[in-house]
């Protein structure tokens, strides 16, 4: 009897990271790259095949330049780093004439990351960004740990809820509601971004951490404090959304200590439509290309059609 062969299955990598906005956010693949650790994009642009990744995440931008911590601001850990940088960058203003012409060009989409300190000057923040090529998405920054009251705006619902309020007031793109681990519930955070109009949540920022010297007898960092990323923190990220993935709908996108496939493979299967690579770039600068190479392997070998069949597969 004749075989008929099994048609070869070309896995598709495409996601909606906002279908609650009336433009959505469409990327191609589901791997970002997270703020902080690849610059404004054009940084790498000789090094990484931008058109396979989803969108760069833009390093966080303030109403004002900032010239971040004292130094030294960043020391290795086991299994990762800390840091406390502080949200150097040019100021919006400056961000805007210097980098949006590059944004336009580059050959994957950009998501700005924002940091403002009060209502009105997440608004006004926000529509420094309006109606720039390219520019597809803001990443609201409620959770720096690393500079006066950065994490604030991640630590009560209600503070939340008035900021998430205050960027989308500011902006007719999509609003990414980017969240701090160190928080006795996660959950009920996200519900408050969520409630307030967030159309996606980024998780996590980087975890509270300390190194101290002990020949000179003082903290490392010299800002004291920094935050935690890489590998040493993906379980807390991993349970994070998890968490979250079981009481919000909109999208999440999982961010902490992601390497390998593997590890990009349980942020989905945990709820997470996308994933973010952060520090992994800085020791491998074309870490998210590979991954999504991983992710399509994957997919292939299973004969899944669509990442999002796997989106939060792992249930009780
Ligand atoms: C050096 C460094 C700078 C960072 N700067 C920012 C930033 O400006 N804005 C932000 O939202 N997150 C920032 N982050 C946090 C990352 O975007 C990410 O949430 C975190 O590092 C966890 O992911 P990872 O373990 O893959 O690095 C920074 C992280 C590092 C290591």
């Amino acid at each position: 009897m004749a075989t008929t062969a099994k048609a070869a299955i070309v896995p598709d990598l495409a996601v909606d990271l906002a279908p609650s906005h009336p433009s959505g956010l469409r990327l191609k693949t589901p791997v970002l790259t997270a703020s902080g650790t690849f610059g404004f994009g054009d940084e790498y642009r000789d090094v990484v095949e931008l058109n396979r990744i989803g969108a760069i995440v833009t390093k966080t931008v303030t109403p004002e330049p900032r010239e971040g911590n004292p130094t030294p601001r960043t020391v290795e850990t086991p299994a990762g780093m800390l840091n406390s940088i502080g949200l150097p960058n040019p100021g919006a203003e400056d961000a805007v004439r210097e980098k949006a012409p590059i944004w336009k060009d580059l050959p994957c989409p950009v998501v700005v990351s924002i940091s403002a300190h009060d209502e009105s000057t997440w608004t006004e923040l926000a529509a420094q960004f309006e109606g720039l090529t390219n520019v597809v998405g803001i990443e609201a920054n409620l959770s720096c740990p690393n500079v006066a009251g950065g994490l604030d705006f991640s630590t009560d619902p209600d503070r939340t809820a008035v900021t998430v309020e205050a960027v989308n007031k500011g902006t007719t793109l999509p609003v990414i509601a980017k969240l701090s681990p160190n928080v006795t519930d996660i959950r009920t955070i996200a519900q408050a971004a969520e409630d307030a109009g967030a159309h996606a949540l980024s998780l996590i920022n980087t975890v509270l951490g300390m190194v101290i010297d002990p020949d000179a007898g003082r903290p490392f960092l010299g800002a004291g404090v920094g935050g935690l990323s890489g590998p040493a923190i993906r379980p807390i990220a991993l349970r994070c959304v998890f968490q979250v993935a079981e009481v919000v709908s909109i999208p999440i996108i999982g961010i902490g200590g992601i390497v390998t496939g593997s590890d990009a493979l349980q942020f989905f299967l945990a709820g997470a439509s996308s994933v973010q690579v952060g520090t992994a770039t800085f020791r491998e600068p074309r870490a998210a290309e590979r991954l999504v190479s991983c992710l399509h392997e994957y997919l292939e070998k299973r004969s899944q059609a669509s990442i999002n069949d796997i989106v939060g597969g792992a249930r009780y």
